[in-house]
């Protein structure tokens, strides 16, 4: 196998791996997780600058988010005024958000390979829908973020800070197969920035007490397409 079919391969492994987790899982999910974005009061600051500086932006126009799940950012997107809609690799998930959030429009995908035109969005948010790519992945995802936003747009992107990679067999009650990457700040700094995004934003914060056994701190950057062609 040459390099790039190496690569192909690991890419197609990590998607159907985990279309396949969260098609096992959408509805457990769905229950569990939207109480714990709300309680959240930093990431939704970020939520609120990031919605401010999209209205503010040149390029008004539509916010994607991506790996949306059960459509709840999606929601909050809404309700800060912006012009949403929600993507994500599982149709099990696409089917809870659009059973829970009927007016809203979401899609299935892959954040690998967007069906949207170049430079057509004003925002991106990837809430904590890269935590399951291998780092080989992240540049093709980080640069399809930087070919689908229009000059000047933002990216909002929640991840789980650390250095581990962690494979679980069981999760929201199910049994299944899925990896969970944490990371550095620095490393999705330089990834973003590789990919032609320049950070205008972090945030670093503690576990709160539900996260505290199991996780670590919490990630949240803020970047901008700055150039409109791709390093
Ligand atoms: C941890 S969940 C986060 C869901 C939602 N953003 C939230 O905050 O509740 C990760 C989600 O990302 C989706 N996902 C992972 N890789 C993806 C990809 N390459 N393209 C689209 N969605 C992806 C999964 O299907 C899953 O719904």
């Amino acid at each position: 196998m040459t390099t790039d079919q190496t690569e192909q391969a690991g890419q197609a492994a990590y998607l159907d791996a985990t279309r396949l987790a969260y098609d096992t899982a959408a509805g457990a999910y769905a229950e569990i997780v939207p109480p714990f974005f709300g309680r959240d009061p930093f990431g939704l600051a970020m939520f609120r600058a990031f919605a401010d500086v999209v209205r503010d932006g040149e390029s008004a126009g539509r916010v994607a988010d991506l790996g949306c799940g059960p459509g709840h950012v999606t929601a909050h997107l809404r309700d800060l005024g912006l012009d949403a809609f929600g993507l994500d690799l599982s149709p099990k998930m696409v089917a809870e958000a659009r059973r829970t959030y009927p007016g809203l429009r979401f899609e299935e995908g892959t954040m690998t390979g967007l069906d949207l035109p170049d430079d057509s969005l004003s925002g991106i948010v990837s809430w904590y829908s890269t935590v399951h790519t291998p780092p080989e992945v992240l540049p093709a995802i980080f640069g399809e973020f930087h070919r689908v936003l229009a000059p000047g747009g933002h990216v909002l992107v929640g991840y789980k800070i650390g250095d581990r990679l962690r494979h679980l067999d069981h999760a929201y009650g199910h049994d299944l197969s899925l990896d969970v990457y944490w990371r550095s700040p620095e490393e999705v700094e330089e990834r973003l920035a590789a990919a032609g995004l320049t950070v205008r934003a972090r945030l670093v914060r503690e576990p709160d007490d539900f996260e505290r056994a199991t996780q670590g701190r919490q990630g949240t950057l803020l970047a901008q397409k700055t150039n409109s062609t791709a390093p």
